[in-house]
This record gives C-alpha cells, structure tokens and sequence, in this order.
C-alpha cells in the first residue's frame, strides 16, 4: 500500500493479516475471553499482543487497523452500536462543568443521550442551527463541538474546515458523525475534525445485519479515547468486526452504485408535481451543494423527500403499496427503504412545505425503483382526490 493508493485500493488491502493465519485472506472469527500467557515472566512483560478478550482480538484488531488507515487514524476503538460511537466520543472529551455544542440535525438519539444522561453528569449541552459560524456560540467552557454531516433526516451540509478552524482557535475539539459519507467520500480527520465516528451498522456492515460502531482518534486524541473506551469496558463482537471487515471490502463499490441510483430518484422525485423539494446535496439545486462538491468525494444512497401538503391517508396509499421500499429505520444495506421524517429543532423549525419521508436508494435496479415510485405517486394523488369528494 502507497499514501497514493485510492480508497478503492485501500479497501481491498487494509487490516488484512493474512501472513498470521497460515495464508487464510480474512482473519478469521476469534471468540474469546480469556487469552492464555505462556509464563509469568510474560504476565510481568505485558507485551503480549493480546491479553484479554474485551481488549481485543485479531479478529477486533484487523478490522480497528483497517478502518484507520481509511480514516488517516492514529486510533479506531469499536463499539457495539453507532450511537454508543456517538456517546463514547462525548465521553472521551466532556466531563463536569463542560460544555457541549451540538448540531441541531444530529440524529435524535445522539441529541437526547446529552438531554438526559449527560446532563446527570454535569455536562451542559446547547444546540446550533447546522449551517451557523459557531465562533459566537462558543463559551469559555465550550469543550467539544460536535458536527454530522449532511445531517441523516434534513441533509444540510456543514462547513467543517471552518467549524474547525473557529473551535481549535479556542482549543476545543471537534467530533463528527460520519455516517452518511462514510471515510470512502470524506475523511474528516484530514479536514481537521479531532473524532471521527461511524455507525458501522450502516454502509460498512452494509447488509442489515450488524450492530457497530467505531471512533477514529487523531494522535492529540487517541490516548484518552482508548482509556475511556477501555474504563467504560466497551467491546465489540469478533463475528460483527468481521463481518464488518468484509463489508468494507465491497464499501466503494457498493457506494458508487448506491450514489448513482440515489441521484438517479432523486432527479427524478424532484420533476414530480406532487414534491415540494428533494433534500439532496447531490443535486445542482441543493442549498448545501457547493459545499458539498468542495469537500466530499461523493454521496451516498439516503435524502430525504418533502411532498406537497397531503392527507395522512394519501401518504399511507404510497408508502404502503411500494413493492421495492421496505419501511424501516437504519440504512446503509443493500436494499431500499423508506420512513417519515420526524424532525426536532431547538434552534429555528425546520421549514417544510409538506410531510417529510427519508428514502434510501438500494442496488435494485434504478428503473424498477423508479416505476414503484410512479406507481406510489399515482396512488398518493388518486387518495388525495377521493379525500376531496
Ligand atoms: C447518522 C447516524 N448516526 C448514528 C446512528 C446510530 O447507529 P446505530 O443504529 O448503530 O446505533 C444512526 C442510526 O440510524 C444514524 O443514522
């Protein structure tokens, strides 16, 4: 591997361990708990590799190296979920008497984590509008400034060099989740952010079927990342870092296909009368999209949808019937979904003209998507004319 390796190239190389496990590509599932020392002379060392299994494994090893050459990582912990990432990070920067400024359209779960349980530890948390100079809203004991971008319900891009650039003239850090871009289209430790997050769970699982989540440390962060990690006796299972590890493989070329159908319905869903705008920072008419084009290498497969104003009914009449859209929460696997957004602000209400639905774009066929969206759409308006007699 060269520093002028794509991300294509990494993908395929990194974490691999091959040489220690008699040639096998993938290292293999290693379930463990207690790892054996040959003599006390190598307890008293303490060099060994591997000395317990929530320390880690070979398995939870390759997939942490893997990701940190992707992120340009001095450290990568994983975690059982990409909200647990979001909360480990805060945890590793926050403490008594902090405070917290978080974007208002992180996802909801990482906005009500600060609500309720960091606030029993004395952590204040305020929120900023995901397109505001946060240099005003910065407080002496401003600690951590936290970014998710394009936000995964609303889609605004943020301006994180600059978000950067006002927090550590202040000497605070700053945590983004990346789960939308994944590190394949944007790396944000190279843009200055000090943790990077995923929720694995997402496009690097990429088949609906695992549970996890990773911070990526910069060297400034990486020491009290790893001791907060450990202290919390975090862990995540060999058989999802591997699974996870092999999703990665595939990450850019999955990505490439979920990018191009994306854009592809939203183009589309933005000619349709019956849609008020398309949230996409892909598309030439998106608020977000210069910025978008400056620092990210590319979209993935979720934006979100606003309709014209309709019944709840007419709603239930598209969604329901579409045959290619599972309704569901998560994203990031192979298939396409849809949900109604719910969306929460505490600094201005998001203005929509219409209901809100978060569609992601799978790697069916973009024609066949398509057609069932037509057909959905031809429902919703046939609902809302019965609705009106
Ligand atoms: C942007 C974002 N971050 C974090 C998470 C949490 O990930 P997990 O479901 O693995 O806890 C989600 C889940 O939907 C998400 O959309």
């Amino acid at each position: 591997m060269t520093d002028k390796d794509k991300p294509e190239t990494m993908a395929v190389s990194v974490g691999r361990m091959s040489e220690a496990h008699f040639g096998v590509v993938n290292t293999p599932v290693y379930r463990a708990s207690t790892i054996l020392y040959p003599d006390l002379a190598a307890v008293k060392a303490n060099t060994q590799p591997y000395t317990y299994g929530r320390r880690g494994t070979p398995t939870t090893r390759s997939f942490e190296e893997a990701v940190s050459a992707l992120e340009g990582a001095a450290r990568t912990v994983t975690v059982p979920s990409g909200l647990n990432a979001n909360a480990l990070a805060i945890l590793s920067v926050c403490g008594a008497g902090d405070h917290l400024l978080m974007v208002d359209s992180a996802y909801e779960p990482s906005k009500i984590f600060c609500e309720r349980t960091l606030k029993r530890f004395g952590v204040e948390t305020s929120y900023y509008a995901p397109t505001d100079d946060i240099a005003p809203l910065l407080k002496p004991n401003t600690k951590a400034v936290f970014c998710e971008s394009p936000g995964s319900l609303t889609f605004e891009v943020q301006d994180i060099p600059a978000i950067v650039k006002a927090a550590h003239a202040k000497g605070v850090s700053v945590l983004m989740d990346n789960t939308w871009a994944t590190p394949i289209f944007f790396q944000p430790l190279k843009h200055g952010v000090d943790l990077s997050i995923q929720a694995a769970t997402k496009y690097v699982g990429g088949h609906a079927d695992v549970m996890l989540g990773y911070v990526s440390a910069n060297d400034s962060h990486a020491a009290r990342l790893h001791d907060t990690h450990g202290n919390l006796g975090l862990y995540a299972s060999g058989d999802d870092c591997f699974l996870a590890l092999r999703g990665l493989r595939t990450l850019p070329v999955r990505l490439a296909r979920h990018q191009e159908t994306g854009l592809a319905l939203a183009r589309w869903l933005a000619a349709r009368p019956e849609v008020a705008r398309v949230l996409h920072p892909g598309l030439e008419s998106d608020p977000g999209h210069a910025l978008w084009k400056r620092d990210f290498s590319g979209a993935c497969g979720l934006f979100g949808l606003v309709l014209k104003p309709a019944p709840e009914a007419a709603i239930a009449a598209f969604v329901d019937g579409l045959q290619h859209f599972g309704i569901g929460y998560s994203w990031g696997g192979f298939e396409s979904l849809v949900i109604p957004a719910h969306i929460r602000r505490s600094t201005k209400p998001f203005a929509a003209e219409g209901p809100v639905l978060r569609i992601h774009a799978g790697l069916e066929d973009a024609g066949d998507l398509i057609a069932d969206l037509e057909r959905g759409l031809i429902r919703l308006k046939e609902a809302r004319l019965k609705e009106k007699l």
